[in-house]
């Protein structure tokens, strides 16, 4: 993440109680009118939710922004990657604010342009035969995705990976004049940050672990030998998600054990060992869908961050549904967007005080556009990834 700082609130944010804050956000999104549109999250808290004129997952919220031709405002409830995907996806008269600039990812910070363009010489240099597309994850920085789209790749999300790799595999956008794919031997996935999500993906579509190697960014080739890269199909990243890190397969067991009628749901960003175990993973936006076309009675166990959680067991209190783990993994950067932060931006913009811009430079916004509209184009929201299907199968 760029190095941001947010100020401390203004006091009085913090003294007001929750139901005065919500009076006040009321009445300053009624001031703004259609000048402002409120995106938020599924993992933000109900408070923020409630004033979200759009929620959604990763790639919804994308194609929103992208959307928002007449507001003068986004406001992006959500962490700093997805705010700057916002500002990249609009138009340049569109400014986007996040309320609290400490909402950054842990994730997305795994990565920097300096070690990803190290990354691509050494491979370069190793493969000067195949033909490398580098894919990066949504959770990423803007100068990461930038790199993508300059360099024939693209952007993808939880819910259209799997898509975006059999684009890649086909030799992406193929930028810069390389040969043509069908004279290259190979075609080799570069993929930014979250290993879990590659390889999830990527066994999903069939292809083997031991075509997958992990690329450690401390490490002279990624902590490989040149014949282990030369081998592989996906070089994975060495990233993580802290929060979905915290699901372990014991707690599939667990529940396997206590609960044998529970369908176990989780997100691509768990490890292999828990999506293998679980019986379905997809993007948050998946996980909704499932819940709310199931029928009452139904039971889950949900390995994703607890307020998504939460939400939906209030939603639905037909069904019975838990959270994986008894660790109430909490998303802290997510949380960090809350009433008093909200309410500070919205009052500010009545008073023509723009706060806390995310604004992307030039050269950055030109390929990260680039890479953020190829992702856009590569439909495919939905898919259940964490199973072994065949490259090429169609699924809902
Ligand atoms: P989705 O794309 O599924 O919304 O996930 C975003 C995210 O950050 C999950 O940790
Ligand atoms: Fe980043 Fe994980 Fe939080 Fe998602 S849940 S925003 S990947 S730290």
């Amino acid at each position: 993440m760029a190095t941001v700082w947010q100020p401390p609130l203004p006091p009085i944010y913090r003294e007001l109680s929750d139901p005065e804050l919500r009076i006040r956000i009321e009445s300053a999104k009624q001031a703004l009118g259609r000048r402002v549109v409120v995106l938020g999250h599924h993992y933000q808290q109900d408070d923020i939710v409630d004033f979200a004129d759009f929620t959604g997952d990763s790639f919804e919220l994308s194609r929103r922004a992208a959307d928002q031709k007449d507001a003068e405002f986004v406001v992006f409830c959500g962490v700093h990657f997805m705010a700057e995907s916002a500002d990249i996806l609009t138009d340049e008269s569109v400014k986007v604010l996040l309320p609290d600039l400490g909402a950054g990812c842990s994730m997305a910070d795994m990565a920097n342009l300096e070690q990803t363009e190290e990354a691509w010489a050494q491979l370069q240099a190793t493969c000067p035969d195949q033909l490398i597309v580098p894919i990066t994850y949504m959770n990423s920085s803007a100068a990461i995705k930038a790199f993508v789209g300059e360099y024939g790749g693209a952007v993808c999300t939880s819910s259209n990976c799997r898509n975006v790799l059999e684009w890649a595999l086909a030799g992406g956008a193929n930028a810069h004049g390389s040969s043509p794919v069908g004279s290259v031997k190979r075609v080799k996935i570069l993929f930014f940050p979250d290993q879990h999500l590659g390889r999830n993906t990527a066994f999903a579509m069939g292809f083997p672990l031991d075509k997958m190697v992990v690329w450690d960014p401390r490490e002279d080739l990624g902590g490989n030998t040149p014949e282990q890269i030369q081998n592989a199909d996906f070089v994975l990243w060495k990233g993580h998600c802290s929060v979905h890190a915290l699901f372990r397969p014991e707690h599939i067991d667990d529940v396997r054990r206590k609960h044998p009628d529970m369908k176990v749901i989780v997100h691509p960003e768990c490890k292999w060992e828990v999506v293998q175990k679980a019986d379905m993973a997809g993007s948050t936006a998946y996980i909704v869908e499932q819940v709310r076309k199931a029928a009452p009675g139904a039971q889950w166990a949900i390995g994703t961050e607890v307020h998504l959680v939460n939400r939906l067991k209030n939603q639905h209190p037909d069904q019975h549904i838990v959270v994986l783990s008894d660790c109430q993994c909490l998303c802290t950067t997510m949380f960090r967007i809350d009433l008093p932060h909200l309410c500070w931006v919205l009052e500010n913009l009545v008073d023509g005080t723009v706060l806390n811009q995310i604004k992307v430079d030039a050269h950055t916004r030109k390929w990260s556009l680039v890479a953020l509209e190829r992702m856009l184009s590569i439909k495919g929201t939905g898919n259940p990834i964490g199973k072994k299907q065949p490259v090429g199968t169609t699924v809902d």
